[in-house]
């Protein structure tokens, strides 16, 4: 049973019926600091018990271990729980660094066995791809995520970082239950060409990093503060002068906050669910906690409605900010547009 105040939201024509917001797993094994198993696990309970029924994985996210911490929670609650993970990118346990983007056929054969094993599960909901290869055609790619659904293994397909043409060459292939990539205040690029396709198709968005990975919440101001193996170091737009710049960024997201008697985060994630009345599609953000605490702060925002004057002071934050989303723009939609 979906919790009323977390209104529901069906992904794609014949896609699942999910809570309005999801629940990112992904901090809960690697990237963002130190990890927490037993506030982690206590944080799944409470989001489904919030109405969230979403969750999202990867199998590279901790090369594995997050689908393996995840999976008692997803068998424990299998006929409530809608899982969602991806394939693509490859990682070697030998050399930690190492990545690469796999789209093969016989890749993504493999790839889907090991995450059903380590989740523990026969079928997995929703199986994305994490990130395109364009040496590999999108058609012989989304063919073979086709035939594993055909096969019972996946229920229905997703991809992330897609431009608006692959979108529309991938459903024509196969129906696209939901595109996921970086949406918030901050982040705005799929407007460009995604978003239209998405919306054009009946296709979700499910937003990732909302909260702009915790920058916006104002966690942080510099990912100087941040562990020394934290990701988010790597990142252009949260070191130096670009952090200075665009943590005064916030000045407004702080400002509507405060008159709101709400938190940043809460505006922050408030603006990404607006976002389906104003793109006319099904948004279904998936901010990452590993906290209890933070979770129920971020279902209270689902709910939470902008005014159009607050709107309006947010609107020209994402034109401003300072530094890419990633320290290497290769493999993301942007560089394929
Ligand atoms: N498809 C892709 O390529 C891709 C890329 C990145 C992420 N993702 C998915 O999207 C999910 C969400 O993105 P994300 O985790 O990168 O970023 P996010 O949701 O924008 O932010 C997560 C960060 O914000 C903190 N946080 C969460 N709620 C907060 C609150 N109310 N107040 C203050 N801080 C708060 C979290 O810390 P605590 O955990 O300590 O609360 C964490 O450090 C991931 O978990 C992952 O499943 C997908």
């Amino acid at each position: 049973m979906t919790h009323p105040a977390l209104p529901t939201a069906r992904l794609g024509a014949d896609g699942p019926l999910v809570g309005v917001q999801g629940l990112g797993c992904m901090g809960m094994s690697e990237f963002y600091g130190p990890t927490d198993t037993t506030e982690s696990l206590a944080t799944l309970d409470a989001a489904l018990e919030a109405g969230v029924t979403l969750f999202d994985t990867a199998d590279m996210y901790g090369s594995g271990h997050n689908e393996e911490l995840i999976g008692p929670f997803v068998r424990a609650n299998r006929d409530r729980v809608v899982i969602a993970t991806k394939f693509a990118i490859e990682r070697r346990a030998e050399d930690p660094g190492y990545r690469a983007v796999r789209n093969d056929p016989e890749y993504i054969r493999g790839a889907v066995d090991a995450s059903l094993r380590r989740l523990g599960v026969d079928v997995i909901d929703l199986y994305y791809m994490h990130r395109r290869d364009p040496a590999v055609p999108l058609a012989e790619s989304v063919g073979a995520m086709a035939e594993l659904v055909r096969a019972g293994k996946v229920r229905h397909l997703g991809l992330s970082e897609v431009t608006g043409a692959e979108l529309r060459e991938a459903h024509a292939v196969h129906p696209i239950a939901a595109v996921q990539s970086e949406w918030s205040v901050f982040s705005r690029d799929v407007e460009r060409s995604v978003v239209p396709a998405a919306a054009g198709l009946g296709v979700a968005f499910v937003p990732y990093s909302p909260l702009g990975r915790g920058f916006l919440t104002g966690s942080f101001q510099d990912a100087e503060q941040l562990p020394a193996d934290d990701f988010r170091r790597t990142q252009p737009r949260f070191t130096g002068a670009n952090a200075k710049a665009n943590d005064a960024l916030l000045e407004p997201v702080r400002r509507i906050a405060a008159d709101r008697g709400v938190t940043p985060a809460q505006v922050a994630l408030a603006w990404v669910h607006q976002r389906a009345q104003v793109h006319g599609l099904t948004v279904v953000p998936i901010p990452g906690t590993r906290k209890r605490t933070r979770l129920a702060e971020n279902t209270a925002a689902a709910t939470l409605e902008l005014h159009p004057a607050e709107l309006a002071l947010l609107e020209p934050v994402a034109g401003e900010v300072a530094g890419d989303r990633y320290p290497s723009m290769a493999n993301t939609q942007v560089e394929r547009e």
